[in-house]
């Protein structure tokens, strides 16, 4: 499929998503948020995709957040339904059955940090830049990061960054559990690829039911999120790649899994 503000590039079994309006500072438009759906439903479709990273096209910025020209123009209900639109995206984002990495290679703020939020995994640029800057516009985050913002960095600092609209470069955003690593600039995308490449060597099924535990377990209470684990727990038991991984351990050799 052909996209306008999107790039789409499979190699190595990754999938390369990235946003592409460099001149807006990849600003996320209604048709881009489309588009970025498009994108991920391909991924998931396809079985030679085993993992994404997603980046900003450019060297400025992941996004600098929603697109301010369009929200500029919404009624009180656009405006509900674009959060919606959004928030049913970085759903199926924080769902993906295959793991997703955010390359933050610039600025990553408002719809874009929140954006970043909902991947997996968020490796840095040392030329990172991350905030929440709505209240400068006058509104708040709209694509779930008064919740996804809280569970990562806790209550006290999600406040600080959302009622302030301040800006936290990337090691300040390494220091508080915002992102996993913080890299040099030209070495985003290949320790990215590194870190997929090594997930690809391990059981297939265990990494997407590990996925799973972990992304719906936090939706849930402690105790029902323990109950889901031993369930998934009990799955992966199902699994040929259960037998093999267990004996190939006994028997001193390299396990080949089948993802099945
Ligand atoms: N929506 C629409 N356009 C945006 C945008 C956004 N969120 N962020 C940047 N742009 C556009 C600018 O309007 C400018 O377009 P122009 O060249 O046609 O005038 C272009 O991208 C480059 O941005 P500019 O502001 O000139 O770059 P800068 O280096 O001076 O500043 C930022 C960079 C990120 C500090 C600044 O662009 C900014 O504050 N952006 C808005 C961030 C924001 O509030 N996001 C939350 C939205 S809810």
């Amino acid at each position: 499929m052909a996209f306008e503000n999107i790039l789409y590039d499979v190699k190595d079994h990754i999938a390369h998503i990235t946003l592409n309006r460099p001149e807006k500072l990849n600003a996320l438009s209604w048709k881009t948020m489309s588009e970025l759906r498009e994108a991920f439903l391909q991924a998931k479709a396809d079985s030679a995709v085993k993992g994404i990273i997603l980046t900003g096209a450019g060297d400025k910025a992941f996004a600098a957040g929603a697109d301010i020209q369009e929200l500029s123009e919404m009624s009180a209900y656009e405006a509900k339904e674009f959060a919606l639109n959004a928030q049913e995206i970085l759903g199926l984002i924080e769902h993906f059955p295959k793991p997703v990495i955010a390359a933050v290679n610039g600025y990553c703020l408002g719809g874009g940090n929140e954006l970043a939020m909902a991947c997996h995994m968020r490796w840095a640029s040392e030329k990172a830049k991350f905030g929440q800057p709505e209240v400068n516009l006058g509104i708040i985050p709209g694509n779930g990061g008064t919740q996804r913002l809280p569970r990562l960095i806790g209550k006290g600092r999600a406040i600080e960054l959302v009622i302030s609209g301040n800006m936290i470069d990337a090691q300040e955003a390494y220091r508080i559990g915002l992102v996993n690593h913080v890299v040099p600039h030209e070495e985003l995308i290949s320790s990215c690829e590194a870190f997929l490449q090594t997930v690809f060597q391990k059981g297939p099924v265990a990494v997407r039911l590990a996925l799973e535990a972990v992304t719906r377990g936090l939706e849930m209470g402690v105790e029902d999120g323990i109950a889901f684990e031993a369930s998934l727990f009990g799955v992966a038991f199902s699994t040929e790649d259960m037998k093999e991984g267990t004996k190939a351990f006994l028997e001193k050799r390299k396990a080949q899994f089948q993802g099945k």
